[in-house]
């Protein structure tokens, strides 16, 4: 009482705060209360079906309402408040309300409500967001074939993206860096169109290249939307003189033919013998040089210069006629197999004489005439030893082999 005042100042402090902690306490309390009914946030794309669901904990028997974006009423229980034949009841219980929107349109982006008519009435919110899928993406800006070491700039776009799409290029399997992705909005469109550009310095490999431009975006799987252009390059032919085989034996038909890759394909063909006139039995077929009959006269460089029109190359062939008995360096591998064979027998052979000649060495008072006869006929020697000495003398043997 001495100090009426600054008492009652603290009493109203203490009061606000145990007011304040009550009405936070409450809150919780709140989410605790089993009549609270309970929603999730949920996330469709256009043309989809969304569920939309919500539960009480406990229920008292009230009912459970769902109500759209403009809060009309779209169930009350069981019954549909709204002629929407896309707006169905999915399930109907005492503790939960759910229903289903399908064919899913832009417009029914928003927040839906969940109310339960107890006392007071209890309300959840569910946000639905909406993914405008985008449209599988145009590549533009490639017509004609392009001069190697030209440019090419290619642009991919997709329409009708919400949110925007990302668009990534790639050359085969690996990813190229375009510039960064356009976006084009418009007020009165709730969705995005897309673009982005690549540039490529085009090279002879550039030919027939596969350029693939793909949407990432929320409402795809990876690759599921995809679009590719196939590049054309103009360039010169890369030039090769393949043989017919590779043993031109004298006295054999033969041809060389002049390997020429280029876009366009070449057109017209030269043949030439360094330092010298083409053979007369060579005749000239196109891309083809034919020899009737080889002669070791024909050897020389031999060279093909083809020509698309774009530019020409020159490939280059050194003729070596070979004789006509010259055996195929292709069997080089029977060759070794044979070798080898040989080498094992020579090899066995060698280590039987070895042990023979042991043999003869440690029994040589014995066998004295044995050897004499041996010598005379090795390769049958073993054998008249092994039959002179009949069964007992495998042990002996034996213990020879392992010193
Ligand atoms: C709700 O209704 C069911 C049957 O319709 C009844 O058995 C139950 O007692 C009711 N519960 C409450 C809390 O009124
Ligand atoms: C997206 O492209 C479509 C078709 O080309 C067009 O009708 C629409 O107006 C474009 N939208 C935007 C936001 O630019
Ligand atoms: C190769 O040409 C020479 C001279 O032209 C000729 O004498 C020879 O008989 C020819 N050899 C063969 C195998 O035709």
């Amino acid at each position: 009482m001495a100090f009426p005042s600054a008492p009652s100042t603290l009493w109203s402090v203490s009061l606000l705060t145990i007011l304040f902690a009550a009405a936070v306490h409450s809150n919780i309390f709140n989410d605790d209360d089993p009549l609270q009914p309970m929603t999730s946030d949920e996330t469709v794309s256009v043309g989809g079906t969304v569920i939309l669901t919500c539960r009480v904990a406990e229920s008292d028997n009230s009912s459970l309402q769902w109500s759209n974006t403009a809060q009309q009423t779209l169930y009350f229980g069981e019954k549909r408040a709204l002629r929407d034949s896309r707006i169905q009841l999915h399930r109907s219980t005492r503790t939960e309300l759910s229903i289903s929107i399908a064919e899913v349109q832009l417009s029914d982006e928003g927040e839906y409500t969940c109310s339960i008519f107890t006392m007071p009435v209890r309300t959840a919110r569910a946000t639905v967001t909406v993914l405008g899928v985008p449209g599988k993406p145009q590549i533009s800006g490639f017509e004609n074939a392009v001069p190697e070491g030209g440019k090419v700039t290619l642009t991919c776009t997709s329409t009708g993206s919400k949110p925007p799409a990302k668009l990534h290029w790639y050359r085969g399997d690996q990813e190229l860096e375009g510039r960064p992705d356009v976006v084009d909005s418009d007020p009165e469109e709730p969705t995005y169109n897309v673009s982005s550009e690549l540039t490529l310095e085009v090279s002879r490999s550039d030919d027939d290249a596969l350029i693939t431009c793909a949407v990432e975006h929320p409402s795809l799987h990876p690759g599921d939307k995809r679009s590719e252009q196939t590049l054309r390059v103009l360039y010169s032919p890369n030039v090769e003189i393949l043989p017919q085989s590779d043993l031109p034996r004298e006295g054999e038909k033969f041809y060389l033919q002049c390997s020429a890759r280029g876009n366009p394909e070449p057109s017209s063909y030269l043949w030439e013998k360094k330092d010298g006139e083409l053979p007369p039995l060579a005749k000239v077929d196109g891309a083809f040089l034919r020899f009737e009959m080889l002669n070791k006269s024909d050897n020389g460089v031999y060279l093909c210069q083809a020509d698309n029109g774009i530019g020409n190359n020159q490939g280059e062939y050194t003729l070596l006629v070979q004789d006509p008995t010259a055996m195929s360096t292709s069997s080089g591998v029977d060759h070794a197999v044979i070798g080898g064979v040989v080498a094992v027998i020579v090899f066995i052979m060698l280590c039987l004489l070895i042990v023979l000649g042991r043999y003869l060495i440690r029994h040589k008072g014995t066998y004295l005439t044995h050897e004499a006869k041996g010598s005379d006929d090795a390769p049958d020697a073993d054998t008249a030893i092994i039959n002179a000495e009949g069964g007992h003398s495998g042990a002996e043997d034996k213990k020879e082999y392992f010193i």
